[in-house]
């Protein structure tokens, strides 16, 4: 297993590239199924869990090719399984994106049931409940979701009960073949989900409420093949950014979308960042200066998103002022706060809110990451740490960030990448 070692103290300054977004680009891959016609995907980000959603449409029969720019042309005509596999799944939870689109289209699927994670119990409830009210018959069995459907799906009027991201993108690809009009209402606002609806749109479905919380779906009887540009990662863009400012420096991101991130914009120029937007870039430059505490909560979009907590809370830990960040979407998303505390940060918890008191310097610590968010977490706190700071299990990172470690070389950071 490889491990990150950065030695702290570099102020930030530089430009760099913002990839394609993993969150839209997994359910995208997913919708290829609903089509039987060839589909050209570009701007997928070069990660592991895109490797993983690819091989596991592999194993259904999908034929690929991916060139050097990332690129994926997709063949869906000779699907010959219905089947995501366990040792797939528990690598990736988003595998379960593949259950609409496979019971949509073959009116079967049998899907690994997903496990919970270290953030917390993730349950897909949601996803069955509204697949079920479109005509599904939903059986789980031998640790598998096995759902089947007489003929089409049937559209249908669902209330989501709480607002989910991969609940309402895989009711949206489910309902895109389903027959007559499904309303989806309380659905995820988030900008991965309007994504999906884009390409969705692109494969030649009717939906009208994009971007808002009630998407009206016209279903088909067939959807075409096309082309389809996955938009900017704006989870990495903030991480970027964050990171910037905690070093005090100054960043000028490429390829990003200023409007996918307003909540965290906001909350760095309360931090005293100055932010500078154009059309695909986003510039911020904190002259020099200290960041300032800033209270944040997260909720689902356009609310602060929880994708960004962890990056805030290490940028918190060295602010001036305390702070207070409370995570309401994940239960068990403020583990790495024990790990910032380690390294030096003054973190207390009580319930879902951490108070954070910001401290002068961070010190270098062996630390180890135990998801995503919360290993970009512990990369900003290293970079702002007095010594050496070494990250021990990074593949989580390499799940959610492309070329972390040269992009923060190419700001300046000292940031290298060693087998254990
Ligand atoms: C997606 C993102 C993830 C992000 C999250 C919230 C992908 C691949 N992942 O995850 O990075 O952190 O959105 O923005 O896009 N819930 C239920 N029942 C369900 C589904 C969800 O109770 O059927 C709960 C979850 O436990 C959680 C909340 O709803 O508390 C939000 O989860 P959800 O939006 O579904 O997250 P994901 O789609 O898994």
């Amino acid at each position: 297993m490889d491990k990150l070692i950065i030695v702290g103290g570099a102020v930030l300054n530089g430009d760099i590239r913002i990839s394609g977004a993993k969150n839209s680009a997994l359910p995208i891959l997913a919708a290829t199924l609903l089509t039987g016609e060839k589909m050209r995907i570009s701007n997928l980000p070069h990660l592991h869990d895109i490797t993983t959603m690819i091989e596991l449409l592999g194993c259904m029969g999908v034929e690929s090719s991916i060139d050097e720019k990332m690129t994926v042309e997709i063949d869906n005509s000779n699907i010959s399984s219905y089947c995501a596999p366990y040792d797939l799944v528990k690598t990736m939870r988003a595998s379960v994106l593949v259950l609409g689109p496979l019971l949509a289209r073959f009116g079967a699927a049998e899907v690994s049931f997903p496990g919970g994670c270290a953030i917390g119990s993730r349950p897909v409830d949601q996803h069955l409940r509204g697949l079920e009210m479109m005509g599904a018959e939903v059986d789980i069995s031998g640790g598998y979701i096995k759902a089947k459907t007489n003929g089409r799906l049937k559209g249908a009027h669902i209330i989501m009960d709480i607002v989910t991201v991969g609940g309402t993108e895989n009711l949206l690809m489910a309902a895109a073949l389903a027959d007559g009009e499904t309303i989806i209402e309380n659905a995820a606002r988030e900008p991965e989900v309007t994504d999906l609806a884009n390409c969705l749109v692109a494969m030649g479905s009717e939906i009208t409420g994009i971007g808002s919380d009630r998407l009206v779906i016209q279903g088909k009887e067939e959807l075409h093949g096309c082309e389809y540009r996955i938009m900017p990662d704006r989870i990495e863009t903030g991480t970027y950014l964050v990171a910037a400012a905690a070093t005090r420096g100054r960043i000028k991101l490429r390829d990003t979308d200023a409007k996918l991130l307003e909540s965290v914009l906001q909350k760095l120029e309360e931090c005293g960042a100055t932010i500078e937007i154009s059309e695909n870039t986003i510039e911020l430059d904190m002259k020099g200066k200290k960041p300032l505490a800033v209270t944040i909560k997260t909720a689902p979009y356009p609310a602060f998103p929880t994708d960004m907590q962890a990056q805030f809370t290490a940028l918190n830990s060295v602010a001036e002022g305390t702070s207070m960040v409370t995570e309401t979407v994940f239960e068990n998303r403020l583990i790495q706060t024990h790990e910032l505390n380690r390294m030096g940060a003054k973190i207390t918890l009580e319930g879902n809110t951490a108070m954070v008191t910001g401290v002068e310097r961070l010190k270098g610590a062996p630390v180890m990451a135990s998801d995503l968010r919360a290993s970009a977490s512990l990369v900003i706190a290293g970079l702002v740490a007095e010594g050496e700071t070494v990250i021990d299990r990074i593949y989580h990172i390499d799940r959610g960030y492309e070329c972390i470690e040269e992009k923060l070389q190419q700001l300046g950071g000292s940031i290298r990448r060693v087998p254990s």
